[in-house]
């Protein structure tokens, strides 16, 4: 897909904007608070409804106004549709290109985002890698959002009965249905994690091995802190789940809190099965982030029949030489990019077909 017209009114610091970007690369370049990231959040906006950067909703509006419009007009397959956002003080009325409200997820393509955090995901904490899991791949497949919140509300209430057994407020019968719902969820959401993962990590293998140099071997598992014995069937998985909860239910009494679930999981990146985040050098582990994010990509045409659009936040003065020209190369032609960057030495980076915006006190320039 691209985007062929965007149009804002009091979006952050956007009083209006109407742009019609390059099909290819857009580089954003200007100084601080200027207005780079502003835009590529607009446009994340205006296609899914969601920020990438809060969820504060409404500090996107404009201060002292009352609401805030995207309007993108993006081509995808033949069609050219319009997805459109307004947001006021009061609440949200959106619509999708077939003009039916909150459709947009599952008829535009996910925009792959790509920022300085994500290059600290191989070395961050486990919630870290979960976010990128549950938020950038989750949405790829229906239900997975739905399902994983329903986890996390029964992950609460069981939390809060564990606490009342505790404190002998409660009895341990009182948990079974608990356990029950929190392992049927539970279990389907690992299930998915693990769709996900299957379709992500040969094309990240693939994708590691042209752009890290061919003698490394890339590997991308599931990490649960339930014992699965190599399984993925949600069934096993189900009683695996509720014979590990009566296994730990003393020690869960004791912490007030459940310690097994999808929500206590991670994801283990490997060059040459050593793990990259123990044993992985700054290098190796970038050029892995890079290769996850380009694996995305892919996957998420697999999934929609169609490129996702690309914006990159500040990455490319994070990245050495090599590795920016290895990313630039890999998209080219292949999907729009939008890219901002603060130093000018980034500037030569779109290619001839790409073009160079100045960004100024929220005006293009
Ligand atoms: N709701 C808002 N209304 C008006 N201006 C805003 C709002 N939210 C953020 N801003 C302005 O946007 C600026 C940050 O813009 P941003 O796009 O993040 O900068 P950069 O160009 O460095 O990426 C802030 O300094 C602030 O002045
Ligand atoms: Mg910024």
């Amino acid at each position: 897909m691209y985007i062929e017209q965007i149009r804002l009114e009091n979006f952050r610091g956007y009083t209006r904007l109407h742009w019609q970007p390059d099909p290819s690369m857009n580089m954003l370049t200007g100084g601080n608070a200027q207005g780079k990231t502003n835009l590529l959040e607009a446009i994340f906006y205006g296609l899914t409804g969601h920020s990438f950067r809060t969820y504060r909703e409404r500090e996107i509006i404009r201060w002292g106004s009352t609401f805030c419009r995207v309007e993108i007009k993006y081509l995808s397959g033949q069609h050219l549709n319009t997805a459109v956002v307004l947001l006021t003080s009061e609440g949200k009325k959106q619509k999708g290109p077939d003009g039916g409200r909150n459709r947009l997820m599952d008829t535009v393509p996910l925009p792959v985002v790509f920022t300085p955090d994500h290059l600290l995901m191989i070395k961050g904490s486990p919630a870290m890698r979960r976010r990128w899991l549950d938020q950038e791949l989750g949405p790829l497949l229906p239900g997975y959002q739905f399902c994983l919140r329903r986890y996390h509300q029964v992950l609460a209430q069981r939390n809060a009965l564990l606490q009342k057994i505790r404190v002998k407020n409660g009895s341990r019968q009182e948990l079974d249905p608990w356990n029950q719902q929190l392992a049927t969820l539970g279990a389907r959401v690992i299930n998915m994690r693990y769709r996900l993962l299957a379709e992500l990590s040969p094309v990240m293998r693939e994708i590691y091995s042209r752009i890290g140099g061919g003698h490394e071997k890339a590997g991308l598992s599931y990490l649960s802190s339930i014992p699965l014995e190599r399984t993925s069937a949600e069934g096993e998985i189900v009683d695996i789940f509720i014979r590990e909860l009566a296994r730990l239910f003393d020690e869960e009494i004791n912490r007030g809190q459940t310690l097994i679930g999808p929500h206590r999981d991670d994801i283990l990146t490997t060059i040459n099965d050593r793990d990259v985040r123990r044993f992985g050098s700054q290098g190796q582990q970038r050029t892995m982030v890079l290769a996850l994010k380009l694996a995305q990509l892919e996957v998420g045409k697999r999934f929609f029949g169609d490129y996702p659009v690309v914006l990159l936040d500040d990455v490319f003065s994070e990245l050495d030489q090599n590795r920016r020209a290895q990313l630039v190369d890999y998209l080219r032609d292949k999907t729009q990019v939008f890219a901002t960057t603060s130093q000018p030495a980034c500037r030569d980076m779109t290619g001839p077909a790409g073009r160079v915006i100045i960004i100024r006190e929220h005006a293009l320039y």
